[in-house]
Parts: structure tokens; C-alpha cells; sequence
């Protein structure tokens, strides 16, 4: 979808489409819907009207414009109550507005900056992010591919300076929306093509385009290093490993040094402590945090936070062989900490725990902050809408939260209590991998926390949101590539 920004009025607005907002607690129609009412014949009112239109956020309704407007179609949404104005209803009423003009067989659309409460910097921001992510679509297996397709997204807005705060807005709503949907990709396809030399071709495509540094540490050289942790949970695949770092830059002065890891497993069997039929059947979407790694990484040059990034992917497929880790195998950290393995399944903290002790050890990071699709436990504590959050940094934390408030996706810190470190405990080494079924999101992150050291560490886990098991309002049902927008809104405001 190309998004530009127009100071043509939408009444007259050459387009398949437009798609203008209402909110549910307007006495008379506002503009730009006034004017587009005025064109119509006074349709638009009728059409409302006679639906006795509520307009809350999501609804939407249309009318044919029988050759009185340049646009054949007008689509008009629902913005909810005026004061609840927010970013996230915004998008959603975008996203619905365009799914309608998409399955009216529109290709240009135009559409109003909507809402006009918050700046329209903001607003337009939400509405790119909104018809972007609401219309995305997986077809890339099927021989039968939809031809009802948006092409084009023009902004409306007529008055000069509001324009130019909204083209700000329009563009980094496209690159979020972008970096999203390039996640969604990865997630979405299988994981007989998605596998860790997938991975790592895709961030050194992303290196050369977006250009960024790029390291991919093969077996022998995570060896060297130490990484004991993350070759075991390899051993038992057939699939060689990666280690991959990309490295984002800032032409000036760098205020921090951020290492922003995803847990990339790409698919998890469970190794020999293996899934259920029914466990296993969605962990292709084992590498969610990988992917959200990528879309951050290839946004950062267009989007230039004053931040210096580190990507970091401890790439591998968790699978039993006879090659495979055993419960009862004690493994060596890159810090040197002995693991017994309690669970072969608890594999994701084995990786991200030597992704934590590089980003300590050879990045030298200020700030270490991981997502991961790391326990059932968090799914079961927040359901599928929502990630749990923990840090060892309370300010973190904050900043965390207000980006996710900002974004649109919902956080819940979750507490790291000191008293169920001791559920960690091994009778041979100096951790256990698993503690028992209560509080399991907790314990991950507890296990996780002992990597981190001094260093200031936040942990997303995305268990739930990653993957949508219905249509939701920004996301058909798959892979929704959660945290993404997260991290790129506490990524551009910490270099600020
Ligand atoms: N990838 C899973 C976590 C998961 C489960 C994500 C369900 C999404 C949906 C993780 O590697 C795992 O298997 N965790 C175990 C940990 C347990 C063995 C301590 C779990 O949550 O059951
Ligand atoms: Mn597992
Ligand atoms: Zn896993």
C-alpha cells in the first residue's frame, strides 16, 4: 500500500473510495463528512440516519455515490465517544474503514486524518498503522490469492501546516506498519522454510538494504565463546545454528547502547521432554521475538533514533534425536554458570540467557530488554491479548509501559519475587532450568534475571499476543507481530 499525504479536500478526492469518521456523540456531522454529506445530496445523512449509525469504534456502514462525488464509494466509520479519543481507537477504525473499501473492490482509497482531538501528527500516525496492519493478508501458500486489494492510501488534509505534521505522522506509521508486517511473514510461514539459515539470510538482506552491521556466529564459534547453553538446546536438531547480531548506528552522538534480544526458536518440539499434539501445533511460532528483532532493526535507519541498537537472535530449532540434551544433562553458561536441565521444553531462557550474557560480555549494552514467546504460564496468568512484563529496573519499566500504552498493545508487569529463586535450585549445579507449575511465567523470568548482572534488563513475554488464534481488530488470525511497535516507540523516544 502506497501512503501519500493530500491537500485535496476528500468531497473531491479522485478515488475508488473515501473513508471518513463519525463520532457516536456528534449532534450534526462534522468535516470533513459534512461537505462530503453536502456532495452526496445529503445521501450520507440519510444513509446514517436510516441504520440509526451508533458509531462506535470498529462500526462501519457505506453508501454508493451515484457519480455526485469523484469517489464511486463512500465508507463511513465510527470513532466511538469524542473525549475517548485515543491513538488505539483510531487505528481500529481505520483498519475497519479500509477493510470495508478493500472488500468493496477498492484499490485508491483516500481517507480523512481522523478524529480531532489529539494532534494531527498522532492521528495520522494511527490511521496509516491502522489501514496498514488491519488489511494485511497471508496468501504466500495458497494458489488462490485475493485480487481485492487497497493499492493506494492518500491523507486528506486541507489545511497547510496540519498537512506537514501529518506527512510526519503518515511516515512513521508506514515504517511501523511495515516492520510489523515483516514480522508477521516470518511468523506466519512454516517452519520447514523458516529455520535459522532463514533467519539469518533475512537479517543479512536487512543489513544490506537498510544498512546495518551484521555478525551471524556459526556453531563453532558460539562454542568458543562459551555458549553452552544455546548449543545444547541445538544439539538435536539437524538444523545448523545461528548466532546473530545486527548493529543499528546513529550518525551522532549516541545517547545509550541498547540490546533489544528475540527468542528464535523456530519451531519447539519440546526436544525429548516433548509437546503434546496439540503443544506443538503452533510453535512455529517459537522465533515471535526473532521476528520482532528483524522488523525493529530494518525500521531504525528510516526512523534514526539517536540510540545505538544491538539485534540479537540466538537462532535453533528445539528437537529430541539422539544427538538431543537429556533432563538430567548439566550445561555451562556463557558466564559460566552450570544448568542442570530440569525440562527440555524450558529451552527458550536456556537460549536467551547467553544472548543476555553477550549483550553483558561483548556489547558492552546500557540497557538489555528481550521478547520472547517464553512460557504457557504467562498465557494462562494474562490470556491472549496481553504480555507480561518484568524488569530489574523500575525506570525501565516505565519507559516500557508508556511506549506500550503509546502503541497500542497491552503490557501488565508481573512481579520478580525474590522468594521463588529458590525454586531454582539444583542438587548438582547452580541452577535448574524449571522450577514448579505455579508462578512459571515468574520463574522464567527470575532465571533469566540472574544473566543480566548489574545491567539494566526488561523481559516481554509474548506467549500470548504473539499469535491470534481469531481475527482480531488490527490483525486477521496468525502471527500478529507483537512488541514491535513497542520497541520502536521506547527506541525513538529514548533518543530524544
Ligand atoms: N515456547 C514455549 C512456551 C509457549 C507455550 C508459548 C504455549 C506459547 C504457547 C516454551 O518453550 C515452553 O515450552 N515452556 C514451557 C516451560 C515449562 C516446561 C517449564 C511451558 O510453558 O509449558
Ligand atoms: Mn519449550
Ligand atoms: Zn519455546
Amino acid at each position: 500500500m502506497n501512503v501519500t499525504v493530500s491537500g485535496e479536500p476528500l468531497a473531491s478526492a479522485a478515488a475508488d473510495a473515501v473513508v471518513v469518521g463519525v463520532y457516536a456523540d456528534d449532534k450534526k456531522l462534522r468535516e470533513p463528512a459534512a461537505r462530503v454529506n453536502t456532495a452526496s445530496g445529503g445521501a450520507l445523512g440519510e444513509v446514517l440516519a436510516a441504520e440509526k449509525f451508533p458509531g462506535k469504534v470498529g462500526q462501519v456502514t457505506h453508501l454508493h455515490t451515484n457519480g455526485r462525488l469523484p469517489a464511486r464509494r463512500v465508507v463511513v466509520v465510527g470513532l466511538g465517544k469524542r473525549a475517548d479519543t485515543t491513538g488505539e481507537s483510531l487505528r481500529r477504525a481505520a483498519a475497519a474503514g479500509l477493510r470495508r473499501a478493500r472488500d468493496l473492490g477498492a484499490r485508491a482509497v483516500a481517507i480523512e486524518v481522523l478524529g480531532d482531538r489529539l494532534p494531527p501528527r498522532q492521528r495520522a500516525q494511527a490511521v496509516v498503522e491502522g489501514a496498514i496492519l488491519g488489511t494485511y493478508t497471508f496468501d504466500r501458500y495458497k494458489r488462490e490469492k485475493s485480487d481485492k486489494q487497497v493499492e493506494s492510501l492518500s491523507l486528506a488534509e486541507p489545511d497547510g501546516r496540519q498537512r506537514r505534521e501529518a506527512a510526519e505522522g503518515a511516515r512513521r506509521g508506514e515504517i511501523f506498519a511495515r516492520s510489523t508486517w515483516l514480522a508477521r511473514d516470518l511468523i506466519n510461514a512454516p517452519a520447514n522454510d523458516v529455520h535459522p539459515t532463514h533467519l539469518a539470510k533475512v537479517a543479512a538482506d536487512i543489513a544490506k538494504e537498510a544498512g546495518l552491521g551484521l555478525q551471524v556466529f556459526e556453531r563453532a564459534e558460539c562454542r568458543k565463546m562459551g555458549m553452552g547453553l544455546f548449543l545444547g538446546v541445538a544439539a538435536g536438531s539437524e538444523q545448523p545454528p545461528k548466532f546473530i547480531h545486527l548493529t543499528y548506528t546513529p550518525a551522532g552522538r549516541s545517547r545509550k547502547r541498547v540490546a533489544v534480544i528475540g527468542k528464535g526458536i523456530t519451531f519447539d518440539s519440546g526436544g525429548l521432554d516433548l509437546k503434546s499434539a496439540e503443544g506443538m501445533l503452533r510453535m512455529k511460532d517459537d522465533m515471535s521475538g526473532a521476528a520482532a528483532v528483524l522488523g525493529i532493526m530494518q525500521a531504525l535507519p528510516a526512523l534514526k533514533p539517536a540510540v545505538e541498537v544491538h539485534g540479537l537472535i540466538a537462532a535453533t530449532e528445539n528437537m529430541p534425536s539422539g544427538a538431543a540434551i537429556r533432563p538430567g544433562d548439566i550445561l555451562t553458561a556463557m558466564n559460566g554458570t552450570t544448568i542442570e536441565i530440569g525440562n527440555t521444553d524450558a529451552e527458550g531462557r536456556l537460549t536467551l540467557a547467553d544472548a543476555i550474557c553477550y549483550a553483558a560480555q561483548k556489547v558492552g549494552a546500557d540497557e538489555i530488554v528481550d521478547m520472547a514467546t517464553l512460557t504457557g504460564a504467562c498465557v494462562v496468568a494474562l490470556g491472549p491479548l496481553c504480555s507480561g512484563l518484568f524488569a530489574n529496573d523500575q525506570a525501565l519499566a516505565k519507559r516500557l509501559l508508556a511506549a506500550a500504552a503509546t502503541a497500542g498493545e497491552r503490557v501488565w508487569q508481573l512481579p520478580l519475587i525474590d522468594e521463588y529463586r529458590e525454586n531454582l535450585k539444583s542438587d548438582v549445579a547452580d541452577l535448574n532450568n524449571v522450577g514448579p507449575r505455579g508462578g512459571g511465567a515468574i520463574t522464567a523470568g527470575l532465571f533469566l534475571k540472574e544473566f543480566a548482572g548489574d545491567k539494566s534488563w526488561a523481559h516481554l513475554d509474548i506467549a500470548g499476543p504473539a499469535f491470534t488464534e481469531k481475527d482480531t481488530p488490527l490483525a486477521p488470525k496468525g502471527a500478529t507481530g507483537y512488541a514491535v511497535r513497542t520497541i520502536l516507540t521506547y527506541l525513538t523516544e529514548a533518543g530524544r
